[in-house]
């Protein structure tokens, strides 16, 4: 990809994020930047294009009319592509974790918390949902099936959306990505290979603003909603009846001019003294309140392992205008026909 050829950067890094996921979620290497026409991975794909399919078409609404159609047999199907998968990764996970366990009885190398792992294999969601149904026996496979699906579907478009943007604006800002180099090079020096750890992510102060300040332009999740259990009253006095669904468009909220002036200038600077003043509701690309993104520290840390490893590495050119960026605001904010740029090698 180096080299003059202007190629999609955001493909490139959603199936780096399907990998992340599948890896950190499941324990599993599926190996999507290799072989991106799996079943399991074009069925992800698709599931997500059903939803707004569906959500856009009333009459798809009822689930007997969806069921029916071709669209709705044919999401039936990558369902069922993504359970089995599901199904037999936590099938094999359980095997796994049973040869570990005599392995480990063998070595006489238990673990304080009393789950036996090899000191070398590293610990997946998936494993902490399976211990936790060793104490509890209400949660059943299907259960953990669901969760970890969920993790699958919330943590892998959404990180991929918000490095794509935060890489493609600094391409269109030079004078931000030579702030962004430089940080790095104080951090790792001219080594660009050896791996990220916990400290250099913690130093990576100038960054987490480039990648908050793209989540201001560019929300991963443009808008959420919520079913009012009661009564609200607006500040000027409109009053919302209980029962209905109130959308909050973030992608919106996040353009107030009143407390980010120049909405539409990608500026980290104003991350750089956070929270000067703002109110915790003016920005919220990780939603807010109890039912906010349970995974926000872990996307944080996502997003800086590997824009990090890319500025290392590259200068990135952008190959198109913003202007010329269709925005798709469906269950993700992401590009209508993707991100466009060249690398340079560093
Ligand atoms: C930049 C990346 C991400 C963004 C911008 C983001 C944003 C959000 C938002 C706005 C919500 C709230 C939806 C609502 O209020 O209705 C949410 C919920 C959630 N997110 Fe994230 N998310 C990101 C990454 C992740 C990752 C990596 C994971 C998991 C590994 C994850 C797991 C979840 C889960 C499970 C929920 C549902 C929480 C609940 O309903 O209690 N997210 N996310």
């Amino acid at each position: 990809m180096e080299g003059n050829k202007a190629f999609d950067i955001h493909q490139v890094i959603t199936h780096c994020a399907l990998d992340i996921i599948c890896e950190t979620a499941m324990g599993r290497k599926v190996f999507v930047q290799q072989k991106s026409d799996s079943e399991y991975c074009k069925a992800i794909y698709k599931l997500s294009e059903f939803v707004v399919y569906r959500q856009l078409r009333p009459w798809f609404h009822p689930g007997w009319i969806w069921r029916l159609s071709s669209a709705g047999r044919e999401n039936q199907k990558c369902l069922k592509i993504v359970h089995e998968f599901t199904d037999l990764v936590i099938r094999e996970r359980k095997q796994e974790r049973i040869e570990m366990l005599k392995e480990s009885k063998h070595n006489e190398s238990k673990e304080e918390d009393g789950v036996y792992m090899n000191s070398k294999k590293k610990l997946a969601f998936l494993d902490l949902l399976l211990d936790a149904q060793q104490t509890d026996a209400t949660l059943t496979d299907k259960n953990i099936r669901e969760e970890t699906d969920t993790f699958m579907f919330e943590g892998h478009d959404t990180t991929s959306a918000a490095a794509s943007w935060t890489t493609f604006l600094l391409s269109l800002h030079p004078e931000y990505q030579a702030k962004v180099h430089q940080e790095l090079d104080d951090i790792f020096g001219s080594d660009r290979t050896r791996e990220v750890t916990l400290a250099d992510l913690a130093k990576m102060k100038y960054l987490e603003c480039c990648i908050k300040e793209g989540l201001r332009l560019f929300p991963s999740v443009p808008f959420i909603g919520r079913k009012l259990t009661q009564e609200q009253v607006l500040d000027d006095g409109v009053v919302l009846p209980q029962g209905i669904t109130v959308l909050c468009l973030i992608y919106f909220l996040h353009r107030d001019f009143k407390v980010f002036p120049n909405p539409e200038q990608f500026d980290p600077a104003r991350f750089t003294h956070e929270k000067e003043g703002r109110s915790p509701f003016a920005y919220v690309p990780f939603s807010a309140g109890p039912r906010n993104c349970i995974g926000q520290k872990f996307a944080m840390m996502e997003e800086k392992v590997l824009i990090s490893t890319i500025f290392r590495n590259f200068r990135v050119h952008a190959a198109e205008r913003l202007e010329d960026v269709g925005v798709l605001c469906e269950l993700v904010t992401r590009p209508e026909a993707g991100l466009h740029v060249k690398l340079e090698k560093r």
